[in-house]
């Protein structure tokens, strides 16, 4: 039996997992910088990178006990390099740098994106690939077309806010604790999805784009008004919160399943693979099964586990090892767009 260690440390998450040549994930660690990052309202890049630089050895230590495998017993390190917060990928690349360099054995850069739609492997036995590929996260809603687990060509993506990212900011209107997409699934439960009519951006073109911002402005008129308007807002009881909440998710759900519609018609493929945070919503999970049964295309979600950020999903490593896909010890991160925090008034002229 062969061992990979996988590290990820994109975001605010500190992960390390061991997964064998078979794809049994032996051991899935992480460290989450919730609380650190709470009081902020969002990830602050310096807290999470020092937080990182703090838990990346005690959580590798733990993947390995946890998983009875030895530091010499590992075959390779992989380690995800892009996209993210450029401090906090280079703790992760570090880490697996030095481990690869000490025990002489091969480092793998992952993508985390891509990553993300490989966690779908660990729900079935056969291979996932060819399928459309979805990831839907607090940092990105993509879709992909991909025909082997190399090669992930982007159909579409949000042209404003990710879903996550919206599910976060409308959770804050609403008063409901960060992250918001648990909190507004359960206050949903409560509400009556017909109770506002929310805008569906782009759900009757052929465009795979995804567009949230209009969405997440139609919700915030509604709670708390529309600037300049004398009219009278109603006030925020329960019911209207719950009816607000779930009538959000009623609208993101059906833009994500009608864009899986399209790409798997628009492709011609029969499989489509889903995951990253939002995957885990149950409504989302539930008329995505629908769709599938009426399209007759194999849907195959992240087991919800495998959904937020984790390391375990660095097992598509195993298959860049096949092809020959090995790191230089002198890579460097990619940490791609970072998109930060919008200032009214102001455009940034370059
Ligand atoms: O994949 P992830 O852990 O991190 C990124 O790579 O961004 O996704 C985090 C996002 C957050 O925006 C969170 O609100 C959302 O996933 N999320 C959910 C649910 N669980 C997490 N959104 C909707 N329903 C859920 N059950
Ligand atoms: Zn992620």
């Amino acid at each position: 039996m062969k061992y990979l260690l996988a590290i990820e440390s994109s975001c605010d998450e500190t992960a390390a997992a061991v997964i064998d040549d078979n794809l049994q994930v032996l051991s899935n660690v992480v460290a989450s910088q919730f609380e650190l990052h709470e009081h902020f309202g969002g990830v602050v890049p310096e807290i999470a990178s020092r937080a990182h630089l703090e838990r990346i050895l005690p959580v590798i230590d733990e993947a390995l006990t946890s998983a009875e495998v030895t530091l010499q017993n590992l075959s390779a390190i992989a380690v995800a390099t892009e996209p993210g917060l450029v401090g906090s990928l280079l703790v992760g690349l570090t880490a697996a740098k030095t481990l690869a360099a000490v025990l002489q054995i091969p480092l793998v850069t992952v993508n985390h994106i891509e990553a993300h739609i490989y966690a779908c492997q660990f729900a079935v036995a056969h291979d996932i690939f060819p399928t459309i590929g979805f990831v839907i996260s607090g940092g990105h809603t993509n879709l992909y077309d991909c025909p082997s687990p190399l090669q992930f060509d982007l159909l579409g993506a949000t042209i404003d806010d990710a879903a996550g990212e919206a599910f976060d900011k409308v959770a804050k209107v609403l008063g409901l604790p960060y992250p918001g997409g648990p909190a507004i699934g359960q206050l949903a439960k409560q509400g009556d999805a017909t109770a506002f009519s929310f805008p569906r951006t782009f759900l009757k073109e052929k465009r795979l784009d995804f567009s949230f911002s209009g969405l997440k402005t139609a919700l915030l008129y509604q709670a708390m008004g529309t600037p300049n308007s004398h009219k009278e807002v109603p006030p925020l009881t329960t019911q209207r919160r719950a009816n607000l909440a779930a009538s959000f998710q009623e609208a993101v759900v059906d833009v994500l399943v009608g864009k899986c519609r399209q790409a798997l018609e628009q492709k011609q493929r029969q499989r489509i693979c889903v995951g990253g945070g939002v995957a885990a919503n149950q409504l989302l999970r539930t008329r995505l099964q629908k769709m599938a049964n009426e399209t007759g295309a194999e849907l195959i979600l992240s087991p919800v586990e495998y959904c937020t950020d984790n390391a375990a999903m660095g097992g598509i490593a195993w298959e860049m090892l096949k092809a020959g896909k090995i790191a230089p010890l002198d890579c460097n991160v990619t940490p791609g767009l970072v998109r930060m925090p919008q200032r009214r008034g102001r455009r940034n002229k370059n």
